[in-house]
């Protein structure tokens, strides 16, 4: 649906309307300076060859520094995996852990690639629904109810997480993992939006275990979802497997990019400003959107999303989406995609862009909000 929205975010501006962007999960920004000048080198010097199927070892080295620097966590880089974005890394991870016919749980909503990729691949999706009462995090108890209905495999966790925008502090992560240990429900740790995190800091699943698969990207944080790249913390006892699914499925992960991510950490003073811009759109938004009428909406704890709850003005999200982009030029995410059962009410806002953008897109809905107010009361 979010695609529906960007044709028609583009018929608009085909006519000369100027959209406000805040339908897709993407940075506006570009890659740190430090990985731009690190692929302009690699490209003058000629010859891009393939690499190791586990990624480049002075890479991997420098993503296992990261783990010391930011987490206080010394890994090996013989347990880090480079892959084609996090995409590649669930398509790994799963292929690694589940056999067909697995059932394997995912909050609701979530992001809808990974109950896709899953199916793509014979195993069985399991939603669990989260919400309010939960500050909508997957619990211990919610899981194990699902896990005595029929044995789970596996489940995937992301904190701070797409579309809600919520995190879930360590405590919970620790608990949510050893209730997983003790039932042998695998875990699979979604850490893609880490780094940008405004109310506590997020946790990385890294610290409560070696037996279990973090899963990371160079997408969010370093700006860089074109390059296409990412990683994985492994369990040692699955690196090999990786390595071999890596070895035929792609023969090794793109060079420039693996350069580029190299240098991209770098460039992090660069991409805090970044991160210091979405937490000025995310105070626009939050202390904005409930006078110019969206008041109700889940903690705005990471990420750059918002999920608003709009059942309030209509019962179906997409129509919302759709009459909020015709009549204001604002686009936004309709709930469905991420929740096909109860986001008919919700709409995702992505706050990666500009403040300006931020402040005009609140003016615009609280007109429109409050011009629709005033025509339904005559
Ligand atoms: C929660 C989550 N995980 C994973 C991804 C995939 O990102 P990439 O493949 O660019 O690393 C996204 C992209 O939006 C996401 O929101």
């Amino acid at each position: 649906m979010v695609m529906d929205v960007m044709a028609a975010a583009a018929r608009i501006e085909e006519a000369g309307g100027r959209v406000i962007h805040m339908e897709v999960g993407q940075p506006a920004a570009p890659a740190p300076a430090t990985a731009i000048a690190a692929a302009k080198a690699a490209l003058a010097l000629g010859r891009i060859g393939y690499t190791e199927a586990l990624g480049v070892p002075s890479l991997r080295a420098r993503i296992a520094r990261h783990y010391a620097e930011s987490y206080g966590l010394a890994l090996e880089p013989a347990r880090i995996a480079v892959t084609t974005g996090s995409s590649a890394g669930f398509m790994l991870a799963f292929l690694a852990l589940f056999e067909p016919g697995d059932r394997v749980a995912v909050a609701e909503p979530g992001y809808p690639p990974y109950r896709h990729i899953l199916s793509a691949l014979g195993c069985e999706p399991v939603a669990i629904e989260i919400s309010a009462g939960t500050r909508w995090a997957l619990t211990v108890d919610a899981l194990l109810a699902e896990h005595r209905k029929k044995p789970l495999a596996g489940v995937i966790v992301a904190s701070p997480a797409n579309p809600t925008g919520t995190m879930v502090p360590g405590e919970a992560l620790g608990e949510l993992f050893r209730a997983c240990e003790q039932a042998g429900i695998k875990y699979i740790s979604d850490e893609i939006y880490h780094g940008l995190d405004y109310a506590f800091a997020a946790a990385t699943a890294a610290k409560l275990s070696d037996n279990l698969v973090v899963i990371n990207s160079f997408s969010k944080y370093f700006c860089m979802t074109g390059w296409r790249i990412g990683w994985m913390v492994l369990p040692e006892a699955l690196v090999r497997t990786v390595e071999r699914l890596q070895q035929n499925l792609a023969i090794s992960v793109p060079t420039l990019s693996q350069v580029a991510a190299e240098a991209a950490f770098d460039g992090r003073a660069e991409m805090e400003t970044v991160k210091h811009g979405y937490e000025e759109n995310r105070k626009i938004l939050v202390e904005g959107l409930p006078p110019a009428g969206l008041d109700k909406f889940m903690p705005v704890d990471g990420a750059f999303y918002l999920y608003a709850d709009v059942s309030r003005f209509c019962g179906d999200s997409f129509d919302f989406a759709r009459r909020m982009l015709e009549e204001t030029h604002v686009a936004a995410t309709p709930g469905v995609d991420f929740d096909p059962k109860r986001g008919k009410n919700f709409v995702r806002f992505c706050y990666a862009g500009s403040a300006a953008e931020m402040h005009e897109a609140v003016a615009r809905i609280g007109e429109w909000l409050g011009k629709s107010k005033r025509s339904s009361a005559t």
